[in-house]
């Protein structure tokens, strides 16, 4: 043991003696570089542009690029796509400019990059770290495959309204999983060396609390105390730096009446004096512009102050490009933050040997073999089967039988333009499987399979014309609605069973994708109610951006699986999984409320003086007239083609003390007719502390396969760390007292114990 230690020690120290040197080596060699730049090419390299072509992701685009290339002003490009592009930018730059910098080249590589994989909030629904932590790391394959070295990615706001049409690019509600996810992220993109091939700059984002905007709008203030800020929402944008996240992208909103993008006290005594991040901070699409009209100044007086809150990079704005020289004249800005800024930029380049190699991600080979393989293309369908999350299953509706004659109707069924869901900015909609392929590709010829859309995704033309801003999402059919309803009826009345494929357009959630209604449009609502009508058992696939309020489809279908917006393989993983070849284990990451007057409806609330004792109205206590407090669908929350009981929990020690552990224990077995994954939920309530705390937090998740029958201990070990938070004076404290310990399958339905932690 202590020679293993010993071992342990000598290599730990060996690896930051190779971090010191690489260290004082890369400051050499910027050092170097630095004493031969102008004022005027440090801050060219502050400025990123996009110079258009792709798909847009903001209101402006970039103008003049190629010169500016050429006079060194610019440090980085996003939006140019594929190998070629992207080699000739960078022989501009390291050919035409005079010191021969080498430009970064990011992009919204999000779900995937040109295989598109679940929207991230499916994917955190998988509960599965090493699965989406591949997921990243196959996104970053394909990204430098095809030139690129910056990932804008992982997007880690907690949100818990799902008004707000980014909550798609999240992972929910939770800080804890939400901490996990971004861990997972990060190492999948950078895979601890940037220096590699393969690998990319993560930009963790949007730095910060861009997901608690006022009313779930998009861009909206965000309000906060401290104490919420430290305990649930910045938790994730930690770990991501724990985890060594080699970039930040400043956030919209503003903290304390100040935008995250001139933000002081966020980004530098926070993320760079308190956490220690070393990299580099990137501003948000213009926001460093927007100030503007956040009323705080003209371009050069926002400029300067996000250069001196300790923002790096210029993202489209060219603010920092434009007024950087006078405000340094006129002492408004000073040459140490300038360089400071450059510096950092600098040596994100060097970090990924740009300087060595400026053309090392561009390899016509490696696109050709890395892009679009089978590799990606299977894993894209696996990730889509992990990530679903069946909410109801009347008598074993689903799985389906593999006879018989199947009803596939609603204006998702045979649809390749949504499948992709949001922020898929590289995916090519064309390769999608839609569920009538998916379905058909099964190959089973006992099976009969009839479609009809049934109905439009909206009615609506004015809605639908907002949606389709990247292209058609909503198609109006030319018939009336009452045509397609008449047909898919007469599709239904000829089948056994009805699988109704009903939801959102990829475009109804996303940026600049809020809405004051979360349920599914009315006129698909009104096809659902048709086809209820005709008795047959009714299966419901339900495609989304977002928490839905599905108080309707919860009470009338059969069975029902939530699959977000699943990627370009969903209609073969959707085709697994309801004729079983693949058993669900997907569990919801946001608690989904009963209508949208309760948003946020959240699992880990702060507890209040008037609790209500149950779902019932009380009066005089904190509730509604008119809604119960719970949620409809618990956070956690998602049924097996199997089914599992838990045993008491039995704890190691009754308390635990300061240096302690305890250790949760409980027995978990498989008591359906499938093999199946479970994720077995861990969660704890300090009963007393110096402040009011959670009624609940998760603190520890495994997702385990049973074979069917099976039983398993599964343990938990708790340590002191675990029951800590962040008390009024924003210290991180753990307070002795008793604790309640849950262990189950989601939030609600859990067993329960107490114990103690004792000084
Ligand atoms: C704005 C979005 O907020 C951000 O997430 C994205 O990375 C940039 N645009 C670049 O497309």
């Amino acid at each position: 043991m202590k020679r293993l230690l010993l071992g342990l020690i000598i290599i730990t120290s060996l690896q930051s003696t190779a971090q010191q040197s690489g260290d004082a080596k890369m400051k050499l060699y910027v050092d170097a570089l630095m004493k031969k730049m102008t004022l005027d090419e440090k801050i060219g390299q502050l400025n990123l542009l996009t110079p258009g072509g792709g798909v847009a992701t903001g209101a402006v685009v970039s103008k003049g690029v190629e010169e500016k290339i050429a006079k060194g002003q610019v440090g980085g490009l996003f939006g140019v796509i594929g190998e070629e592009k992207i080699r000739q930018a960078q022989e501009l730059a390291v050919n035409n400019s005079r010191l021969k910098i080498p430009l970064l080249f990011g992009s919204d590589v999000i779900h995937g990059y040109k295989t598109t994989f679940p929207i991230p909030l499916g994917l955190s629904c998988s509960w599965d770290m090493p699965m989406i932590e591949r997921s990243a790391r196959l996104a970053a394959t394909e990204a430098t495959a095809d030139g690129l070295n910056w990932a804008f990615s992982p997007m880690v706001d907690i949100a818990r309204d799902p008004r707000w049409g980014r909550i798609a690019e999240g992972a929910g509600e939770d800080p804890y999983l939400g901490s996990q996810v971004a861990k997972a992220m990060v190492v999948g993109y950078q895979n601890g060396d940037l220096s590699k091939d393969n690998t990319l700059l993560a930009c963790v984002k949007h730095f910060a609390l861009y997901g608690a905007a006022d009313g779930g709008r998009d861009y909206n203030t965000v309000d906060m105390s401290k104490v919420k800020m430290y305990n649930d929402y910045l938790p994730p944008y930690k770990a991501a730096v724990d985890a060594g996240v080699g970039s930040i992208m400043s956030s919209f909103n503003t903290i304390d009446n100040i935008p995250a993008t001139g933000n002081r006290w966020l980004l530098t005594d926070l993320l760079r004096k308190q956490w220690g991040f070393k990299g580099m901070v990137v501003s948000d699409y213009t926001s460093v512009n927007e100030m503007i009209d956040h009323g705080l100044g003209d371009l050069q007086a926002v400029s300067a102050l996000s250069l001196k809150a300790g923002l790096d990079m210029d993202m489209v704005g060219e603010g920092f490009l434009t007024t950087l020289k006078k405000s340094l004249g006129e002492g408004k800005v000073t040459q140490k933050e300038i360089d400071d800024a450059c510096r950092r930029i600098l040596e994100a380049k060097y970090k990924l040997g740009l300087f060595t190699d400026p053309f090392k991600y561009c390899n016509k080979e490696r696109a050709a073999k890395e892009i679009l393989s089978d590799e990606q293309k299977h894993a894209a369908r696996e990730f889509a089967t992990k990530s679903f999350v069946l909410l109801k299953n009347n008598q074993g509706t689903l799985p389906l039988k593999k006879s018989g004659t199947i009803a596939l109707i609603g204006p998702l069924a045979n649809n390749k333009a949504n499948m992709l869901g949001t922020w898929a900015v590289s995916g090519n909609r064309d390769l999608s499987i839609p569920v009538f392929d998916g379905m058909k590709n099964a190959g089973i010829k006992e099976v009969n399979i009839l479609y009809a859309k049934g109905a439009n995704i909206s009615d609506d033309t004015l809605f639908a014309k907002k949606v389709n801003v990247f292209g058609t999402r909503i198609d109006i059919d030319k018939r009336s609605a009452l045509e397609m309803m008449d047909e898919a009826v007469a599709v239904a009345k000829q089948s056994d069973v009805i699988v109704a494929v009903v939801g959102e357009a990829s475009e109804m959630s996303g940026e600049s994708a809020s809405r004051s209604s979360i349920t599914i449009p009315q006129n698909q609502k009104k096809l659902l109610k048709e086809l209820k009508k005709m008795g047959k058992p009714l299966v419901l696939v339900i495609m989304s951006g977002r928490p839905l309020d599905l108080n309707w489809e919860m009470e009338n279908a059969d069975a029902l699986l939530f699959v977000y917006h699943g990627g370009q393989e969903v209609g073969n993983a959707i085709a697994d999984v309801l004729y079983g070849d693949v058993n669900p284990s997907g569990k919801l990451t946001n608690s989904f409320p009963r209508n949208v007057g309760q948003i946020p409806v959240y699992y880990n609330h702060l507890k209040t003086g008037r609790p209500q004792a149950t779902d019932k109205f009380e009066k005089f206590r904190s509730n509604y007239l008119d809604v119960e407090n719970s949620p409809l669908i618990p956070f956690g929350y998602g049924l097996s083609y199997s089914s599992f009981s838990y045993s008491d929990i039995k704890l190691s020690a009754a308390s635990l003390n300061t240096t302690g552990k305890i250790k949760a224990t409980v027995t978990v077995t498989n008591t359906g007719n499938y093999d199946g994954e479970e994720v077995v939920q861990l969660y704890t309530r300090d009963m007393v502390g110096s402040i009011a705390r959670p009624v609940q937090e998760l603190k520890g998740f495994q997702k385990i396969m049973f074979k069917k029958g099976e039983s398993k201990e599964v343990s938990f070990t708790i340590g002191v760390e675990d029951l800590g938070f962040y008390n009024s004076d924003l210290k991180f404290v753990t307070e002795p007292g008793e604790f309640k310990l849950f262990i189950g399958g989601n939030s609600k339905d859990v067993k329960e114990t107490t114990f103690k932690l004792v000084k």
